[in-house]
């Protein structure tokens, strides 16, 4: 018989997927950049972004307090979602990494948006439900075409990352 995983929470859900894709990074990396592994990485970062901000992110919208992270989440989403975009690299790997780390935290854990939300929500099971349902998003097909950085440098600006840390400008 098939053996279909539980689980007991969103948050737990969401933080495996995390050590998941993480992992996934790491094996890319290892292997520099072979293809599949690399697109299963992107395809799982773009399915957990679409899973926050389609179906967790909405519920903690009424909370001011969440409301301003939530805001900043965004924002970082918008600078990951970009970084994915170009052919993979070290470099691009590296900002990854780092990025991805800083990220988590602010979702993670006890004072994490996962945990905020799942108590905001008024059916949490449900929910649950919903998140483990959620569709693979499909790849672009402009995927790999992008030359030009700029535009990915501009959108980890405005998410408060530093693409100096990581790329000669
Ligand atoms: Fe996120
Ligand atoms: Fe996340």
């Amino acid at each position: 018989m098939e053996h279909v995983p539980t689980f007991g929470s969103i948050q737990e859900y969401m933080e495996l997927d995390h050590a998941r894709l993480d992992a996934l990074l790491l094996n890319s990396i290892a292997s520099n950049f072979d293809r599949t592994i690399y697109n299963e990485f992107r395809k799982g970062l773009l399915r957990h972004i679409a899973i926050e901000e389609k179906l967790l992110f909405p519920t903690a919208k009424s909370e001011a307090k969440t409301a301003k992270l939530v805001a900043r989440l965004r924002l970082q989403h918008g600078a990951l979602a970009a970084l994915i975009v170009p052919a993979p690299n070290e470099k691009i790997a590296n900002a990854l990494k780092d990025m991805l780390a800083l990220h988590n935290q602010l979702e993670e854990g006890i004072e994490g948006v996962y945990h905020t939300i799942e108590h905001l929500s008024d059916h949490p099971m449900t929910l649950l439900d919903s998140v483990i349902a959620y569709p693979n998003v499909p790849l672009s097909s402009a995927i790999d075409k992008l030359i030009d950085l700029a535009p990915v440098f501009r959108a980890m600006e405005r998410a408060g990352f530093e693409p100096k840390k990581y790329f000669e400008l």
